[in-house]
C-alpha cells in the first residue's frame, strides 16, 4: 500500500533556468504517464559561472522547494548543480537524487574505442573535474582513456536566442571546438543543459565519426532504472506537468518553445525561493 501511494508522487526536476527542459523532455518521452515538476531558477540563472558554494546553497533551496511539493525522487537536471551538489542534496532529501554526470560518463566510456574523450560544458562545470572523476570511475578495468575538457560559455545564450543552426552559431562552434577536434576525440560529451540544441552544428563540425553523448537521454533511462528499482513507477495515467520559476515567467515560455517546442508547457507558476 505504501509503496503505491509513493508511486503516485510526482518526479521534481530543478535547473537553473529554461536548460532542464531537455532532460524533462526525455523523461516525458521515455516515462509519458509520470507527473513532473519542473523548477527553473529563472531569478539567479546562471549558474555555470558562480562558485560552487553558491551552486550548492542554491540547489539545496530549490530541493526544499520540490520537497514540500511531496516528490518521489529528485533529479538535478542541471550540469553544474550535477557536478557540485549531489552529496549535500543526497544528505538532506531521503528520496532517490539524481544528477545528470554520471549517465553521461557511463555513456562516453561504453561508446569510445580510442579512449579519447572530450567533454564541454560551463566553466564551473569544467573546473569541479566531475566528468573527469565520473568517466575515470565508470571505466572498465586496464581501459586506458584520455579526458579532454572545455568550457564553452557562450553556447548557453545562443541556444536561448535560438541561434542554433546559424554562422555565429557555427563560428562559436568552430572556435570552441577546433582543438578537440584536432585531437582526435571519438566522443564528445554535451555537458550542458543547453548543448543538445546545438546537436546538429556541433555534429557538422566534429565530423560523423565522433559520437556526441547527450546528458539528458542518458539520465532519462537511469531515472527509468531507478523508478524501476525501486518499485516507483507509475501506470496507466494521463501525466500533469506543473511549472515553475523564480522570475520572469514570460521569458521562460518564450525561451521554453525553443527546448520543447510550441505545446509543450503546462501550468506555470512563479516562486520565491530565498524562503527555502
Ligand atoms: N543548466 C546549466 C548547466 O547545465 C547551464 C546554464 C547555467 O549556467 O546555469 O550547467
Amino acid at each position: 500500500m505504501e509503496k503505491k501511494s509513493e508511486s503516485d508522487k510526482p518526479i521534481g526536476i530543478f535547473d537553473s533556468g529554461v536548460g532542464g527542459l531537455t532532460v524533462l523532455k526525455e523523461i516525458a518521452a521515455r516515462l509519458p504517464e509520470e507527473d513532473i515538476i519542473y523548477l527553473g531558477d529563472t531569478a539567479r540563472v546562471p549558474y555555470g559561472i558562480k562558485s560552487p558554494e553558491t551552486v550548492i546553497k542554491f540547489s539545496q533551496q530549490n530541493a526544499r522547494f520540490l520537497l514540500e511539493k511531496g516528490i518521489k525522487m529528485l533529479v538535478a537536471a542541471c550540469n553544474t548543480s550535477s557536478a557540485v551538489s549531489l552529496p549535500a542534496l543526497r544528505e538532506e532529501t531521503g528520496i532517490p537524487v539524481i544528477g545528470v554526470i554520471e549517465p553521461g560518463a557511463r555513456a562516453a566510456v561504453r561508446s569510445t574505442k580510442t579512449g579519447k574523450i572530450g567533454v564541454i560544458g560551463t566553466e564551473a562545470t569544467i573546473k569541479s573535474m566531475a566528468y573527469e572523476k565520473a568517466i575515470k570511475g565508470a571505466r572498465g578495468q586496464g581501459a586506458k582513456l584520455e579526458v579532454i575538457t572545455k568550457s564553452c560559455p557562450l553556447f548557453v545564450p545562443l541556444a536561448e536566442e535560438g541561434w542554433i543552426e546559424n554562422p555565429v552559431a557555427e563560428m562559436t562552434v568552430e572556435i570552441y571546438l577546433k582543438d578537440l577536434r584536432d585531437k582526435g576525440v571519438d566522443t564528445l560529451v554535451l555537458g550542458c543543459t543547453h548543448y543538445p540544441l546545438l546537436k546538429n552544428t556541433i555534429q557538422r563540425f566534429m565530423g560523423n565519426g565522433v559520437l556526441l553523448i547527450d546528458s539528458a537521454e542518458e539520465t532519462a533511462k537511469d531515472i527509468e532504472s531507478l523508478l524501476k528499482e525501486n518499485d516507483l513507477l507509475l501506470k496507466g495515467k494521463l501525466s500533469i506537468k506543473n511549472f515553475y520559476v523564480s522570475d520572469n515567467p514570460e521569458r521562460f515560455s518564450k525561451v521554453g518553445r525553443v527546448f520543447l517546442g510550441e505545446n509543450g508547457l503546462g501550468r506555470l507558476s512563479t516562486v520565491d525561493l530565498s524562503r527555502y
